[in-house]
């Protein structure tokens, strides 16, 4: 039995909860996953489970959000609810309300909520050694570079074709990893040895002393829609004025084009540019997919100016599409210097990663770069227990045939609500969205679904997005879509 037909069995004989205006599924036919498919939308959730009006909110919740109003700073918009407990694909409220968690934290708890093997491996590194800083070695972030890296060169990425392999017996394996604790935090290191490398580069290429005044290697380029992070490095790159504003003056040099504009590459990309920034798939953005054409008509600019090339798989990277990164599969003259890591690396424990071929790395020295709680004992023990499951293969195969059938049950929402939706799914494997023709749907979406017990999340103007937990199963997956379907049904009708 497939592994996704095992899930699905699994999960399918869990009674569903909501019953309200239950209408049975229409007759079902094959897809192409293996799995049934529904021949029409289902109306079995239109009503509300889950209220979240000002009548139905409890003295108990309504203390916590006081509290909360009193000294948390108002800087996130969050629904009347508070989450208290989680076990794999679920969550519960301190109302013991349970939700069908599509949202995993924003793509980080790829083993789900409450992992008996994360717990273990927590609770044994805490009790031995929980924090050391950089001062001095500890056996855990080594281990987890070394599987980060062979695994890159094994399936593929940062150069390297699947099947690859570097012994190190010379000293060196051919990329080096940097731990930082966010996302965020990996991207600001990035754009730092990128600076580096272009001050580096420019020496070499003129002769004079790469900190000389006239040194003008430092621009960066990013694109439209992108999320690269908050803080002044990261936030000068993700190209959002609701986010950048407030906050001006940024980092200067920063450049901004289109994803998949190959005309304007030539003056985007020049000989000031140290660093050119991508998702392979932007997350927050949209769920927009650059094109592998476009990367390799990126990639060759980089190498004639001499620029970096940075992918963010912050969001994408990790097995959500099926293979450790979206680019594992991108020919040869796609491939990046660079590769930034973090949400589900230690499955909701804060780490970030920045990967780099020795190119790169070999301008960084000791002193250039650092960080107190990067690559502590804790989180890579962590990192390495989650990263060992993710890549199994059976896991990997569960990852593909999940997020296929998914990807089935979305397509038939673009032909069930062609006045509502754009009619194709957006992204790949267990990261996709649904594009929405009226911009204030998403939203709306988003907050009805939760009415009824599954959370969702926007993406950019005009998305919903989809990132459950790697190891759903298809029955999960039904529920979920059952939901949406209702969910959507409802939104017609009005
Ligand atoms: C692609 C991408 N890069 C960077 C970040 C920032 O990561 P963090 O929130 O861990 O700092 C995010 C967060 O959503 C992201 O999706």
């Amino acid at each position: 039995m497939r592994a996704v037909t095992r899930n699905a069995f699994r999960t399918l004989v869990r009674p569903l909860k909501n019953t309200l205006g239950a209408r049975c599924l229409a007759t079902q036919s094959n897809s192409s996953s293996g799995l049934s498919l529904p021949t029409a939308p289902s109306t079995r959730y239109t009503a509300v489970s889950h209220p979240e009006n000002a009548s139905s909110v409890t003295p108990k919740v309504q203390a916590l959000l006081d509290r909360s109003d009193a000294y948390i700073l108002p800087v996130y918009a969050r629904p009347p609810i508070v989450l208290q407990r989680g076990k794999g694909s679920y969550v519960w409220d301190v109302e013991g309300r349970e939700y069908l968690d599509f949202s995993a934290g924003i793509a980080v708890n790829a083993l789900g909520h409450a992992d008996e093997g994360v717990i273990e491996t927590m609770r044994t590194a805490a009790s031995n050694l929980l924090h050391t800083s950089n001062v001095y070695h500890n056996e855990h972030a080594s281990k987890l570079a070394e599987l980060l890296i062979t695994l890159t060169q094994a399936e593929g990425g940062l150069g390297w074709t699947p099947g690859s392999s570097q012994s190190w017996s010379n000293g060196s394996s051919g990329a080096k990893v940097f731990f930082a604790n966010t996302g965020t935090e990996a991207n600001e290191g990035a754009l730092k040895i990128a600076r580096k490398v272009g001050k580096a580069r420019w020496a070499e290429k003129t002769g004079m002393s790469w900190d000389d005044a006239s040194c003008d290697k430092h621009e960066i380029v990013c694109f439209e829609r992108s999320f690269h992070g908050r803080s002044m490095g990261a936030l000068s790159v993700t190209s959002n004025p609701k986010y950048q504003k407030p906050f001006m003056p940024l980092i200067p040099g920063v450049k901004v084009g289109r994803l998949n504009e190959q005309e304007a590459l030539k003056t985007l990309v020049d000989d000031k540019t140290c660093a050119v920034i991508v998702e392979p798939i932007q997350g927050e953005g949209g769920i927009n997919a650059a094109d592998v054409e476009w990367l390799c008509a990126l990639r060759k600019r980089c190498d004639e100016v001499g620029a970096v090339l940075i992918y963010d798989e912050i969001q994408c990277g990790l097995y959500r599409t099926g293979y450790i990164w979206a680019h594992s599969t991108f020919p040869a003259d796609a491939q990046p210097d660079m590769v930034t890591t973090a949400k589900p690396l230690a499955n909701g424990y804060p780490i970030g990663a920045v990967l780099m071929r020795d190119s790169v790395a070999e301008v960084m020295t000791a002193g250039t770069h650092g960080t107190t709680f990067g690559g502590s004992p804790l989180a890579c023990a962590l990192g390495f227990h989650v990263l060992s499951r993710l890549s199994d293969k059976a896991f990997v195969a569960n990852v593909r045939d999940t997020g296929g059938y998914l990807q089935e049950r979305l397509g038939l929402l673009t032909h069930w609500f062609p006045n509502i939706l754009e009619n194709k799914v957006r992204g790949r494997g267990l990261i996709l969205g649904l594009g929405f023709k009226n911009a204030s749907h998403p939203g709306r979406v988003v907050e009805m679904a939760r009415e009824r017990g599954v959370l969702l999340l926007t993406a950019g103007a005009d998305a919903v997005r989809l990132v459950p937990s790697l190891n759903i199963g298809a029955g999960e997956v039904g529920h979920a879509m059952e939901v949406v379907e209702s969910v959507l049904h409802v939104l017609n009708e009005e």
